[in-house]
C-alpha cells in the first residue's frame, strides 16, 4: 500500500517526516507500521501506555489524527480511499489501545490485591491496651469489697458549699478543727460560701439527708487542700468515705469493718488499731491504723519500724450531724472513716512518693496497665 498519494500531497503531520523516511514512504502505513511495532512491545506501566495512547490517538499532537488533518492536502480524486485507509487504521489502533487499557486495568488490580493481601499465618498485631491509672484500680478494688459488704456507691459535687462542708458537719464558725484542712475557696462572697471540697464526708451529709437512716453508704472521689506537697502529701488528692448509720451500731462495728476490708484488700489478716483523735463530726473520733501489711507488724522501714500504717479519719458520727441531716440520734447510731486512695495506692505497689500519681509520666504509669 505503497502506491497511495504523491509525495508532495502527503498530509502534514509533525510526525511525517519521522514515519516516512526521505519524506517517501505513505502515512497510513507509516503510523500503522510505527503502531504496530511499539504496541507490540508492549506497555509496562500505565505510563508508558498513556505515552503511546497520547502520541497516535491524542487529540492535539496524535499521529492518527495529524492522518485526518492532511487529507484537506490531498486532491479530491485521492481523498476518498486515503480517507478510508486512514479510518481502517484508526480502527485497529483504536481497538488495540483499548485491549492495551484493560491490559494496564488488569496489571494495577492484581498488584493492589497483592499488597493488600493478608497473610494469614502471621501472628496478629497485638493492639497497645491503655491501662486504669493506679488510683482508680484502688478505688475499684474498695468498692468491689464495699458492694459485697452492702454499701452501695454515692457521689458529691467537687465544688462544695461551707454548710456541707463544715457547717452541717458540725465545724463552727470560725472554729480552729478548720485549720486542718486549708481551704481553696471560689466565691467567698456567696450565701454559703463556695469552696473546692476539702474531704468527702460533705456526702455523709447530702446522702443521709436525702435517703435518711438506715443508710450503708460509700463515697470516693477528689479532694483539694492548700497543702505544702511532699512525698505523702499532695494539694489535690482522693479519699473514700464511709457512712453507716443504723440502729444500734458501736464503735465495734467501725472496727470489725476495717479488720475485714483490709483483709479483704491487702489478702491477709490485718489488725486494726484506734489512736483517739478530733474531727467535729465524730464522737468519740479516731485516726485508724493497719498493722502493717509488709512486715506483720515486725517494723519495717514502710511503717518506719512502727509496725502500723496510718491511713484514715474515723469514729462514731457525731448527734449534731444526725440531728443536721434530720435524724434522731436516740434511734440511729452510726460510724464513719475518711480514707486516703493515694496512700493505700503507695501501700499497695511500694512507689516511694505520692506525686509520681499526679505526674503523668508513662514509665511510671504503664506498669499498671494489666491491672483491672
Ligand atoms: C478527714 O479528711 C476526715 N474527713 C476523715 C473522717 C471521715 C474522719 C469520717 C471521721 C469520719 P484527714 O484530714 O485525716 O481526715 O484525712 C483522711 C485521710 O486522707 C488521711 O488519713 C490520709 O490517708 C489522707 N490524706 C489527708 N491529707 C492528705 C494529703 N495532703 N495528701 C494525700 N492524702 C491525704
Amino acid at each position: 500500500m505503497t502506491d497511495e498519494g504523491p509525495e508532495k500531497e502527503a498530509p502534514a503531520s509533525p510526525h511525517a517526516s519521522r514515519l516516512t523516511p526521505n519524506g517517501t514512504g505513505d502515512p497510513v502505513d507509516g503510523v500503522l507500521a510505527a503502531f504496530r511495532e511499539e504496541a507490540g512491545r508492549g506497555v509496562s506501566s500505565r505510563s508508558e501506555f498513556e505515552r503511546l495512547k497520547g502520541k497516535y490517538v491524542g487529540r492535539e499532537k496524535g499521529l492518527v489524527p495529524a492522518l485526518f488533518a492532511g487529507i484537506r492536502n490531498l486532491p479530491s480524486q485521492e481523498r476518498g480511499a486515503f480517507g478510508s485507509r486512514a479510518n481502517a487504521a484508526k480502527a485497529e489502533i483504536e481497538e488495540s489501545i483499548a485491549r492495551l487499557a484493560a491490559e494496564v486495568e488488569l496489571r494495577e488490580i492484581e498488584a493492589r490485591r497483592q499488597a493488600q493481601a493478608v497473610d494469614v499465618t502471621l501472628p496478629g498485631r497485638r493492639p497497645v491496651a491503655g491501662g486504669f491509672h493506679p488510683v482508680t484500680i484502688v478505688r475499684r478494688r474498695i468498692e468491689q469489697i464495699f458492694l459485697r459488704m452492702g454499701y452501695s456507691i454515692a457521689d458529691g459535687p467537687e465544688l462544695e458549699n461551707d454548710r456541707h462542708n463544715f457547717e452541717m458537719l458540725n465545724f463552727p464558725p470560725d472554729h480552729p478543727a478548720r485549720d486542718s484542712q486549708d481551704t481553696f475557696f471560689v466565691d467567698r462572697k456567696a450565701k454559703s460560701p463556695l469552696l473546692l471540697r476539702t474531704h468527702t464526708s460533705p456526702v455523709q451529709i447530702r446522702e443521709l439527708s436525702r435517703r435518711g437512716a438506715p443508710l450503708r453508704v460509700i463515697a470516693p472521689g477528689r479532694v483539694y487542700r492548700n497543702e505544702s506537697v511532699d512525698a505523702t502529701h499532695a494539694a489535690v488528692f482522693n479519699q473514700v468515705e464511709a457512712l453507716v448509720v443504723e440502729r444500734g451500731i458501736s464503735m465495734a462495728d467501725l472496727k470489725g469493718t476495717f479488720e475485714e476490708f483490709f483483709t479483704a484488700f491487702f489478702g491477709r489478716e490485718t489488725k486494726v488499731r484506734f489512736i483517739p483523735t478530733f474531727f467535729p463530726f465524730v464522737e468519740p473520733g479516731a485516726d485508724v491504723a493497719a498493722h502493717c501489711p509488709f512486715c506483720a507488724g515486725k517494723g519495717c522501714p514502710k511503717c518506719k519500724h512502727s509496725g502500723w500504717l496510718e491511713l484514715a479519719g474515723s469514729g462514731a458520727v457525731h448527734p449534731n450531724v444526725l440531728k443536721a441531716c434530720g435524724v434522731d440520734p436516740e434511734e440511729y447510731t452510726g460510724f464513719a472513716f475518711g480514707m486516703g486512695l493515694d496512700r493505700v495506692a503507695l501501700l499497695l505497689y511500694e512507689f516511694p512518693d505520692l506525686r509520681l500519681l499526679l505526674d503523668g509520666d508513662e514509665r511510671f504509669l504503664s506498669q499498671f496497665t494489666n491491672e483491672a
